[in-house]
């Protein structure tokens, strides 16, 4: 009797223990976050409290969080001022499914539904198990992508349409070149240049040639062995283009102004052209960072459920690998999407 006591005692007492450290298991969530800025090791998988939706918000269950050059960025604190201060959730594109809602606003909404959204650079929070998200942000999540597809959707799909469409005001049968073509943003803006009937070149390594070509780009260029201003010029007859998407800034920045039509656009996801080198060349230089914006995302996800675009993942990996992910992601080689898979 006097053991089973004790045993009764120990058990007590261990389960105290463990709610100590946890919660209660409906309140707390797995989440990774970055104790401090530094490298990939300041990455921790913990139990935390779930955050709480506030009013204009709904609280998601993440199944998939794509991974993005922000995020180590952030990470290692090249964001400060901007991004969230440690310990934080790394993270800001997710997809899932609606738990609830911070208020009775629910917008076109309800709980259960499939979603997708990027969150604010201030704010992250993806690497976990749930996360809040204002309603403006929230799409719904197309039915052709998968949840891996549809993690890695929203940053880097926005980032392609707002440089696009809200920046360079692409039109039909104008050129574009896009660098970077095989990364996260460069293979929606293939896409995206493609379903605008723009004629496209792209920059890439010839492996991802073939890549990018099924995307629909016209004009392949390896910037390894070729200089992409002698291709444009010889392929325009001189004439030069009307837009660059610039992800990667410095020399090829610099360089990509000279292919740039009088009155063209050098719209920079990386760096802020020089003001007074685009006075003298004619063109217009702009630079912008992606807003969270849930009408934009929807019309994406409408064009993944017609078919005309794609979002390709190259690398999975469950979220407790969430540093050899960002790892990767900093590897600059990445083609398409690197994406957690939480649930
Ligand atoms: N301002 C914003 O709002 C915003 C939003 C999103 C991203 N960004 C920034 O934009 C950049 C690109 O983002 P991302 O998500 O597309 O990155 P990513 O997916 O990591 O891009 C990787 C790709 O970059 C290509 N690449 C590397 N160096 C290149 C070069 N010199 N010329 C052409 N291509 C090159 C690689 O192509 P190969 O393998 O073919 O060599 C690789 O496919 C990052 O710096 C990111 O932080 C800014």
């Amino acid at each position: 009797m006097h053991k089973l006591l004790a045993a009764f005692a120990l058990f007590a007492r261990l389960a105290t223990l463990s709610l100590a450290q946890d919660g209660p298991a409906d309140s707390t969530m797995l989440a990774v976050r970055a104790q401090k800025f530094g490298g990939p090791e300041v990455l921790k998988v913990e139990r935390i409290l779930r955050p709480m939706a506030r009013p204009g918000e709904a609280l998601v269950r993440v199944k998939a969080a794509g991974v993005n050059p922000v995020d180590w960025k952030v990470r290692e604190g090249m964001l400060k001022g901007r991004g969230p201060v440690p310990p934080f959730v790394p993270g800001y594109d997710i997809a899932g499914t609606i738990e609830s809602f911070g208020s009775e606003e629910t917008g076109d909404f309800k709980v259960g539904d499939e979603v997708m959204a990027y969150l604010a650079i201030s704010e992250g929070g993806g690497y976990a198990e749930f996360a809040r998200v204002p309603l403006q942000s929230l799409a719904k999540k197309p039915s052709k992508a998968n949840w891996a597809q549809s993690g890695g959707t929203p940053l880097a799909s926005l980032t392609a349409w707002q440089a696009l469409f809200d920046q360079a005001d692409l039109k039909p049968g104008q050129s574009i070149l896009i660098h970077g073509g095989a990364g996260g943003v460069g293979h929606f803006a293939v896409q995206l240049a493609r379903w605008k009937g723009a004629k496209i070149f792209v920059t890439a390594s010839e492996p991802n040639h073939d890549f990018l070509k099924k995307l629909g780009a016209d004009v392949l260029i390896d910037y390894n062995t070729e200089k992409f201003e002698e291709v444009i010029r010889e392929k325009t007859k001189g004439a030069g283009i009307d837009v660059v998407l610039d992800s990667v800034g410095g020399e090829t920045q610099a360089r990509s102004m000279t292919v740039l039509k009088k009155g063209g656009v050098l719209v920079s996801i990386v760096q802020p052209p020089d003001p007074k080198k685009c006075e003298e060349l004619g063109i217009q230089g702009k630079v912008f960072l992606v807003s969270p914006n849930g009408a934009e995302l929807t019309e994406i996800a409408h064009l993944i459920d017609e078919g005309k675009i794609t979002t390709h993942v190259s690398e999975e990996f469950p979220l407790a690998q969430a540093a050899k992910a960002q790892a990767a992601s900093e590897s600059g080689k990445t083609r398409g999407k690197i994406v957690l898979n939480v649930k």
